[in-house]
């Protein structure tokens, strides 16, 4: 299946078609699926083209607005005029200048920080079938420029002292919104759904999250197995989650850190080592009733064995599915690396 590329940290993109296979080979039947860690929501959309019916969930605002734009508006909907017209201030709108004024040099050139603020504001003058793609366009836009693709550290030196111009990651941070406005859209168009597939989108903490569904999927942020910095992913992206909330972000500001990280939508659950265990243990009772199907990876903590123990608990028969080594191949640590699916039936 062709499908569009994420740049998140932890998306199961590459996993697709293993975690497919495994559930087939257990022969899981399911019409619907509830993503609770929806994520990058690829997960969704490969099963939305599987034809089944979804509800996706994530607790941060601005994935649930890529969701959106990829499973819930239309094919055509959202056209390389339509992204163009954002670059451009609208005469009789006043603008506000959020981000030049408070992250110069922080994550963008001064430039692109204004870019940034002509964009958002006329995000909301749009109509509202069109506010996600447009959202989505931005946030794939403002993550390719990005070292690493992330926002928990300070280091627009890493793209701006890079000197070798033609280096690979160079040309890619280097592209200008406008190219990459026009990439994402065309991106858009050829991965949304001509007739829309049957999506409900949630954004609340998967504990407070009561939908059901015939498969519960569970992917949640997974800790290293020795306790490292504690990094969540309100850290990696408070940037695009602040811009969901444009005008809120000079009162959430934490000035005393030097990235500027922005406290909006903070949230600890699931994100904390020594909670995980009982927290899981939470969510699968809550979902005793529904087929649990539960990525992990064989260097995090827990281990997959504790993991399938808590299941276990629950359900009558778990599997436990070796997907492969998919380690960063730069990082020896991550050599041994198993991506694995924990199915509890
Ligand atoms: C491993 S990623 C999921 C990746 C996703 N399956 C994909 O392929 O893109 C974990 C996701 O859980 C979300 N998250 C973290 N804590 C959460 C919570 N308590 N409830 C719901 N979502 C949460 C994060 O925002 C992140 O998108």
């Amino acid at each position: 299946m062709k499908l569009p590329i994420t740049r998140y940290y932890g998306s199961k993109r590459r996993l697709l078609d293993k975690i497919w296979d495994a559930l087939m080979a257990y022969q899981i039947n399911f019409d619907s699926m509830l993503d609770l860690f929806g994520g990058t929501g690829i997960v969704s959309y490969y099963m939305a083209q599987k034809g089944k019916s979804i509800i996706y969930n994530d607790i941060l605002s601005f994935n649930c607005e890529i969701a959106k734009a990829l499973l819930c508006s239309p094919r055509g909907n959202f056209t390389e005029a339509d992204a163009l017209s954002l670059l451009q201030r609208v005469s009789g709108r006043e603008y506000q200048n959020i981000i030049a004024n408070n992250f110069h040099n922080v994550y963008y050139t001064p430039d692109e920080d204004e870019t940034i603020d002509i964009v958002v504001q006329n995000i909301q003058y749009l109509e509202e079938e069109k506010k996600a793609s447009a959202f989505y366009v931005l946030f794939q836009s403002c993550m390719i420029k990005r070292p690493f693709n992330l926002f928990h550290r300070k280091n627009l030196n890493l793209r701006t002292n890079f000197v070798k111009a033609n280096f690979g990651n160079k040309v890619t941070w280097e592209q200008s919104f406008k190219d990459l406005f026009i990439k994402f859209t065309k991106e858009l168009n050829e991965f949304q759904f001509e007739l829309l597939p049957k999506v409900e989108i949630t954004n609340t903490s998967a504990l407070n999250c009561y939908r059901h569904a015939d498969l519960v999927y569970i992917d949640t942020p997974y800790f290293p197995k020795k306790d490292s910095s504690g990094i969540t992913y309100h850290n990696r992206y408070h940037f695009l989650e602040g811009l969901m909330n444009y005008g809120e972000i000079p009162n959430f500001i934490d000035r005393g850190k030097v990235n500027l990280e922005i406290n909006i939508g903070k949230n600890l659950e699931f994100e904390k080592r020594n909670n995980y265990i009982y927290e899981l243990d939470k969510l699968i009772h809550r979902h005793r009733d529904s087929i649990i199907a539960l990525s992990y990876t064989t260097e995090g903590y827990p281990s997959i064995q504790e993991l399938e123990e808590v299941i276990h608990r629950y359900k009558q028969t778990t599997h436990i599915c070796f997907l492969g080594k998919h380690g960063f191949a730069l990082n020896k640590n991550n050599a041994e690396r198993q991506e694995v699916l924990i199915i509890g039936i």
